[in-house]
């Protein structure tokens, strides 16, 4: 029987974890706030998930999905997480996260960051380049016609495999992009990121906009990405995608 741990359990975690359940797969979730306070989670999701530490939930998972605010990185168990396939889906948001020089210079990338503190686990970098919304309304079974295709990045090319299985399963496709330095090719604002999965691409654009001026203003964060029905995309255009984008630094994105 395999399991998936989750490090994390919003918007990105709870969805992933739904297919997981899908495929058969049991999941173990973890937050900050302790198990407690995701028992009506645990209720909606059934029998295949039960909530846990975030050392209970590294220890448990066969992979272990990492979703939460990049900010808290350094508090991810480490120790618990030696040896384990991480599918880290954590984005960098200056306006969230706070700074970090040598992700704004593009000295390393976002993943490469996270996999220096979890030193001794595999981190392959998926689903942070897709919205959560998009995740349940374009997941696909093995075969479909219509599958999606994610990008992944990791260090260790077992990993980046096992992920890909894994992915598969839970009904998407995935194009390989080597190693961590490579993940620039799919963070914010780059030419895979959130839009191609977007039925209504300029919508995202222009709440993207938006929230770029509301982060700015420092006024109250109001405006969401619109509800979207998905678009999916295929392997070989995600491919082209990937090999077209320039590097966006943070000072050039508009959400900061
Ligand atoms: N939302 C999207 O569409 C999307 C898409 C792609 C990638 N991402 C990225 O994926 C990550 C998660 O996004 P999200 O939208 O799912 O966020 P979210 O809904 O705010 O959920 C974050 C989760 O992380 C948990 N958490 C925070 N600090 C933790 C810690 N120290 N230990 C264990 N759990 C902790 C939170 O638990 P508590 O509530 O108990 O604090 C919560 O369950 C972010 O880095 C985000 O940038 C998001």
């Amino acid at each position: 029987m395999a399991t998936l741990g989750f490090i994390g359990s919003g918007n990105i975690g709870t969805n992933v974890a739904r297919l997981a359940i899908a495929a058969g797969i049991d999941v173990v979730l973890s937050n900050s706030r302790g198990p407690e306070t995701l028992a009506r989670t645990i209720a909606e999701l059934g029998e295949r998930a039960r909530a846990a530490t975030p050392e209970e939930a590294a220890r448990a998972g066969d992979w272990v999905v990492v979703s939460i605010p990049l900010a808290a990185y350094r508090k991810l168990p480490a120790a618990a997480l030696t040896g384990k396939v991480v599918l880290d889906t954590i984005n960098y948001y200056p306006f969230r996260d706070g700074d970090f020089e040598e992700l704004d210079s593009g000295q390393i990338t976002t993943s490469e960051l996270v996999q220096r503190h979890l030193a001794g686990a595999k981190l392959v970098k998926a689903f942070n380049n897709i919205g959560d919304g998009q995740i349940p309304a374009l997941a696909r079974p093995t075969g479909a016609a219509d599958r999606t295709a994610l990008p992944i990045a990791g260090d260790d090319p077992e990993a980046r495999a096992s992920a890909a299985a894994l992915i598969g399963r839970l009904g998407f496709d995935t194009v390989d992009v080597g190693p961590l330095a490579e993940s620039w090719r799919f963070e914010p604002e780059t030419a895979a990121y959130a839009v191609p999965y977007f039925a209504d691409a300029e919508a995202l654009k222009a709440a993207m906009a938006k929230m770029g001026e509301e982060i700015r203003s420092g006024r109250p964060f109001q405006t969401r990405p619109p509800a979207d029905p998905g678009a999916p995309l295929s392997a070989d255009r995600l491919r082209a995608l990937l090999a077209e984008t320039p590097r966006v630094l943070t000072a050039d994105r508009v959400m900061r």
